[in-house]
């Protein structure tokens, strides 16, 4: 791992608060994400499953968590699988953990090597009320890969007569309130997100490739111990800055232009998330900075909305109205367009049709409850933007941020220049 040990602390109330959850007598398993294959014999690079990474630390593939709080038997209240290592492995691969490791990161101190799985499974499920699997309820999820949960979950049903509760309603709330420790781990991500923003903005000029940009960026993050973009990033100018999720990034960036770039680093498998809409001249043209003054407008007010006991809802409605209003001021929309709006569709969708926020985290859309009002310490996006295809560029201004109990937001990204004029004097 490129990454500095994290306190096992954490993990430790993960499993606290998690296990405080589940019904008497219950057990709940988690697995590590497969190594997924290419073809022949190349893999993509391992990713773990954000649960076990988030109640136990081990950033291991083929590793199982069992949780069976309620177990009379003390070593199997909590029990870790991972690979058992040997030369071959080593030879290729190099050191993976060995059990005094996996203590030392997890904070359990029951760790088994994984041939020894089945037998302790079999005793397990013979004691216990409810097995919770583990299964993806994210609301925007979209999977057709079986993952190696899906495929337990299969192994498990061969067992019968067992009862199956959720632990994904569990996590979905609880991963979302974040712990001191992954605050710190996500505001190091975003300050790794700001030096590579500032690499960039001294090299872009006329004439660079959107890819040329990328580079940029990645070579920042390594650098710093982030071992990958969050996601994939979007480097789009010109007309491409209109389209919303562009990952092509092969275009030559010519004066006049602006560059929405939408690129974050991950440190520890934790997230940040930033976007940033530059001149790539170093100049803003007047309607560039009249559109970009809007977009910052509508991102300040809609961060002083992310408050404890807001609801979500009421919040994405909120910010339609402050839109709408920056969206008249500017002359995108008119009287006449707001007299025919209705609820399903109001006139700023036509410019900005995309959510303003999201939970941020393990996940870059993280876990949430969207019927649970805000929080202290959830961790959101601010993300609006207006994209104007008939006038060919789109702007659009993001940062990362974490409610507190009272006032303000803290942006994490606060060091990160957003300012017209900031950003006009930092290329020049
Ligand atoms: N880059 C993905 C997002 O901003 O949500
Ligand atoms: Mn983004
Ligand atoms: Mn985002």
């Amino acid at each position: 791992m490129k990454y500095s040990q994290i306190d096992n602390t954490l993990f430790i109330k993960n499993r606290k608060k998690f296990t405080n959850k589940l019904d008497a007598n219950s057990v709940a398993f988690f697995n590590s994400n497969d190594i997924y294959p290419v073809s022949a014999d190349s893999t993509l690079p391992f990713e773990q499953h954000r649960d076990i990474f988030y109640l136990s630390g081990i950033d291991q593939e083929e590793s199982i968590l069992v949780l069976f709080p309620d177990s009379i038997d003390e070593i199997f209240k909590e029990i870790l699988f991972i690979r058992e290592t040997n030369d071959h492995i080593v030879h290729w691969e190099g050191e993976k953990l060995t059990k005094s490791d996996a203590f030392e990161i997890s904070g359990i101190k029951n760790v088994h090597w994984l041939g020894e799985f089945d037998e302790i499974l079999s005793k397990i499920l013979k004691e216990v009320n409810h097995v919770y699997i583990n299964t993806n309820e994210h609301y925007r999820q979209n999977v057709e890969t079986q993952t190696r949960e899906d495929r337990f979950i299969e192994k498990l049903k061969n067992f019968g007569g067992l009862s199956f509760k959720k632990s994904n309603p569990i996590l979905q709330y609880q991963r979302s309130v974040k712990d001191e420790i992954e605050l710190s781990l996500i505001k190091k991500a975003c300050d790794i997100t700001k030096k590579g923003f500032e690499r960039v903005l001294s090299f872009v000029k006329p004439g660079v490739w959107e890819y040329e940009i990328e580079a940029e960026f990645s070579h920042e993050f390594l650098r710093n111990k982030s071992k990958r973009f969050a996601y994939t990033p979007i480097i789009a100018s010109g007309i491409n800055s209109n389209y919303l999720h562009y990952i092509k990034n092969n275009k030559q960036c010519q004066s006049g232009e602006i560059i929405l770039m939408d690129v974050g680093a991950e440190y520890a498998n934790y997230s940040s998330d930033m976007t940033r809409t530059i001149p790539v001249n170093g100049k803003f043209t007047t309607r560039q900075k009249t559109i970009y003054q809007a977009v910052l407008n509508v991102k300040k007010s809609a961060t002083e909305l992310l408050r404890p006991g807001i609801l979500w809802k009421d919040y994405h409605i909120e910010v339609g109205n402050i839109m709408t209003s920056e969206l008249l001021k500017i002359g995108l929309l008119n009287k006449v367009d707001i007299q025919n709006q209705t609820k399903k569709k109001p006139a700023y969708k036509k410019y900005f049709s995309h959510g303003t926020s999201h939970h941020m985290g393990l996940d870059t859309h993280d876990y949430c409850d969207l019927d649970m009002p805000f929080e202290k310490n959830m961790v959101l996006t601010v993300e609006p933007g207006i994209y104007i295809m008939e006038e060919g560029f789109g702007i659009r201004l993001e940062d990362d941020v974490v409610i507190n109990e009272n006032g303000s937001p803290t942006n994490l990204m606060a060091n990160i220049p957003i300012e017209i004029e900031e950003i006009e004097e930092l290329m020049n």
